[in-house]
């Protein structure tokens, strides 16, 4: 396992995050105990959850891990998330003072802690004034509630925004960004990525694997049974099936990277991976796993290094495809120095 600094902070992470979105869901407490140990035993150390994860419930299984063993909890990076709601009330949801310090105790309770490391407002809230949510973060971390923050789902002015209100204000700034970032959704590359470089902001992409799609098991010609997170919900998966099923883009970005697992005698996952870990701004990627030999196959992706021709093959494969003004060839050259001709 390599590690990387957590953003442009001192802390230093594993270059893979055990997510754990699965745990009381998918996977049962035993089950999420065995991955936590085989995460720990792999190297790993950043254990990202949010309380809306089964309502709670794997903030209180990690929580329970933790206490059970206090070496291994030592060296764990602790990342959380607040803002989706927890209950009916109609401040029982957002990122303004009254919810964001509600949620984040009851974070801390269910995990039987007085801190975490990261704590990550979980999407934008339209409604709270952005100076007043990074006020309540720069105090959590006066208060030695939270070691650093972050973002995630932001748009790329979101985060710029951010990140200039806190300086403006003399807060501590954003550390990190939790987007949605594999082979098949690569459009963060057009505003988010610019902007999270821009701040020195560091990328924690989910659903590495678009939700198991990159793995290697789907087939164009075979639809997924029960056994599977698609196959499980009979309406939201199926939909998505047909829809990436019948884009031939899927399949090419498919091809390609059993392609170059097999020449590297390593599975579909873990190339899927190593891509991921090759990207600029990227810190650490956020595995999903319902099993421990999902997750330890994951875990192999460290260490896998691509050669120039198969990261080129990859990008190539999946490359974004919005071409409209003003991400087209206009986008591109206004990367590079001026649009000539251009006023
Ligand atoms: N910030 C956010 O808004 C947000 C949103 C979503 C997720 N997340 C975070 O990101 C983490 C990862 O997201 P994700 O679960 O969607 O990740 P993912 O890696 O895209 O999908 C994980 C799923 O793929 C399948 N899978 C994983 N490894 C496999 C392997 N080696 N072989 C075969 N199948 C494999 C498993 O599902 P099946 O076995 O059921 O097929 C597993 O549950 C979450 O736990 C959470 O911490 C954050």
């Amino acid at each position: 396992m390599d590690y990387r600094t957590l953003g442009n902070s001192g802390a230093s992470v594993s270059e893979l995050t055990l997510g754990t979105m699965t745990f009381g869901a998918e996977a049962d407490e035993t089950t999420s105990h065995q991955i936590l140990d085989a995460f720990v035993a792999g190297g790993g150390t950043l254990v990202d959850t949010a309380d809306v994860y089964s309502a709670g419930v794997s903030e209180e299984i990690i929580g329970r891990w933790l206490a059970a063993r206090p070496t291994d909890a030592a060296q764990v990076v602790l990342a959380t998330k607040g803002r989706f709601p927890m209950g009916d009330g109609p401040n029982d949801v957002g990122l303004s003072r009254r919810h964001l310090a509600r949620a984040l105790d009851d974070s801390l309770r269910r995990l039987g802690t007085e801190h975490v490391d990261l704590y990550q407002m979980h999407a934008w809230d339209a409604l709270t004034p952005i100076d007043e949510t990074l006020r309540f973060l720069d105090d959590a971390i006066s208060a030695g509630k939270i070691g650093y923050y972050g973002f995630s789902n932001y748009l790329g002015w979101q985060v710029t925004k951010a990140v200039g209100r806190a300086d403006a204000l003399g807060f501590a700034p954003p550390v990190t960004l939790q987007p949605q970032y594999n082979l098949l959704v690569r459009d963060i590359e057009h505003e988010v990525v610019p902007a999270s470089l821009d701040a020195g902001i560091g990328l924690l992409p989910w659903s590495p694997l678009a939700g198991g799609w990159l793995s290697g098991k789907y087939r164009r010609d075979q639809a997924p049974t029960g056994s599977t997170r698609l196959g499980e919900d009979p309406t939201r998966g199926m939909e998505a099936w047909e829809a990436r099923n019948a884009d031939e883009r899927t399949w090419t970005v498919i091809d390609a990277v059993t392609a170059i697992a097999d020449a590297h005698g390593a599975s579909a996952s873990q190339v899927a991976l190593a891509w991921l870990l090759a990207q600029p701004a990227v810190t650490s990627v956020i595995l999903g796993a319902r099993t421990v030999e999902q997750l330890d196959d994951n875990l192999g992706a460290s260490g896998l290094v691509l050669t120039a021709d198969e990261l080129t093959r990859l990008g190539d494969a999946s490359a974004p495809r919005i071409d409209d003004y003003p991400y087209g060839t206009a986008g591109v050259a206004q990367r590079g120095r001026r649009i000539d001709g251009g006023r």
